[in-house]
C-alpha cells in the first residue's frame, strides 16, 4: 500500500495543540537535565585532573558532616524536581482535563486488528481511516472490543490505551491539516504491527463536505453484476460480521462497509482500495493479513469479483 502522501511519524512534528504542550514540556526537562549533566560531568572532570594521585602525596584530607555542602546538593535537585513535578502536573491537567457530562465526537473501537469510528453526532460509521477537522476540541472515547490495543498516532501527542470495559479519553485538537499515520502500540495477537490508523486532519468545510457524504445510505444497485453481488452478500457469511446501511446487514463484529468504496485501503492499510484487490481480499484475506479475523469462504473467483463490484458501487 502506497503510503507515500503521509507524514513521517515523528512526534516532534505535532500536529494538535496537546501534543505541542508535551513536546514543550519534554524540552524544558531535556534543557534542565542536560544542564545538570553538564555540571556534573564538568565539576566530575575538574575533580579528577586536579586532585589526581601524584607521586609523594600522602592521604588526601578527609572532609565529613559539611551541612552547608549536604543542604546545597539537597535543596537544589528538590527544587528542580518540584518545579518538573508541578509543571508535570499542568500539563497532564490540560491534556487531559475533567470530562464533565461531555459527550465523545468520535469513538474508536480496538478490534483484532483493525479500528472502528463512530461519529455519534452524526451517526456516520467508518473503518480504519479517521476524518477530523482543523481547530475543533475534540474528545475521542478509546474502546477495546475483544483485548487491549492502544491507540497512537505519533503527531497527536498522547497515546491511549483500548482496554475492554474501561473506555479512555482522549483531547485532540488538530492545529494543522495533513495524513497521519498511526499504529496499535499495545501487542493484540498476529497482526498488531497490521494494525494500522489513516488519520486525516482537513479542514471543517471538507470534513463537513466528508461527514454528509458518509451519512448517506446508498440506493440498491440497479445493474446485473451489482444485484448478483448483493444477493451474494446476503445470502454467504458475509451478513454475519458486517454491516451496510439501509439493508439487512446489522452486524459489528467486522468493518462497516457502507462507504467502502471512499477509502483508500482494504485490511487496516495492508492494499489499497481496487476492484481487483477487493476482490483478491475477498476470496482470501489470509494472504494480505495472515491470522485475520477474516476467514476464505472458499469463494470462487467470479463471486468474489461480483461482491467486490456490489461494495464498490454503494455511493
Ligand atoms: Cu491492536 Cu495491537
Amino acid at each position: 500500500m502506497d503510503l507515500s502522501n503521509a507524514e513521517i511519524p515523528n512526534i516532534f512534528n505535532f500536529a494538535t495543540e496537546q501534543a505541542r504542550t508535551i513536546v514543550y514540556l519534554q524540552y524544558i526537562n531535556l534543557v534542565i537535565c542536560l544542564g545538570f549533566a553538564l555540571v556534573v560531568a564538568g565539576l566530575l572532570t575538574y575533580a579528577v585532573i586536579n586532585f589526581r594521585h601524584r607521586p609523594g602525596d600522602g592521604e588526601p584530607v578527609q572532609y565529613e558532616g559539611n551541612t552547608k555542602l549536604e543542604i546545597t546538593w539537597t535543596v537544589i535537585p528538590a527544587l528542580i524536581f518540584l518545579f518538573l513535578g508541578i509543571a508535570t502536573g499542568v500539563v497532564m491537567y490540560q491534556v487531559n482535563p475533567p470530562v464533565g457530562k461531555r459527550q465523545p465526537d468520535v469513538i474508536v473501537s480496538g478490534h483484532q486488528f483493525w479500528w472502528e469510528y463512530r461519529y455519534p453526532k452524526s451517526g456516520v460509521v467508518t473503518a480504519n481511516e479517521l476524518y477530523l477537522p482543523e481547530g475543533a476540541d475534540l474528545m475521542l472515547e478509546i474502546r477495546g472490543a475483544d483485548v487491549i490495543h492502544s491507540f497512537w498516532v505519533p503527531a497527536f501527542g498522547e497515546k491511549m490505551d483500548a482496554i475492554p470495559g474501561h473506555p479512555n479519553d482522549l483531547f485532540l485538537k488538530p492545529i494543522r491539516k495533513g495524513f497521519f499515520i498511526g499504529q496499535c502500540s499495545e501487542y493484540c495477537g498476529s497482526q498488531h504491527s497490521l494494525m494500522r490508523i489513516l488519520a486525516n486532519v482537513v479542514s471543517q468545510k471538507d470534513f463537513d463536505t466528508w461527514a454528509q457524504s458518509q451519512a448517506k445510505v446508498p440506493s440498491p444497485p440497479t445493474e446485473k453484476t451489482a444485484l448478483h453481488g448483493r444477493e451474494l452478500f446476503m445470502s454467504k457469511t458475509c451478513v454475519q460480521c458486517h454491516s451496510i446501511a439501509g439493508t439487512c446487514a446489522t452486524a459489528r463484529v467486522a468493518p462497516d462497509l457502507t462507504h467502502i468504496s471512499d477509502r483508500k485501503t482494504i485490511g487496516s492499510g495492508v492494499i489499497a482500495n481496487n476492484l481487483d484487490n477487493l476482490t483478491k481480499w475477498i476470496m482470501d484475506p489470509q494472504d494480505f493479513k495472515p491470522g485475520c479475523l477474516m476467514p476464505n469462504m472458499r469463494l470462487t473467483e467470479s463471486e468474489a469479483h461480483d461482491i467486490a463490484v456490489y461494495l464498490e458501487n454503494l455511493k
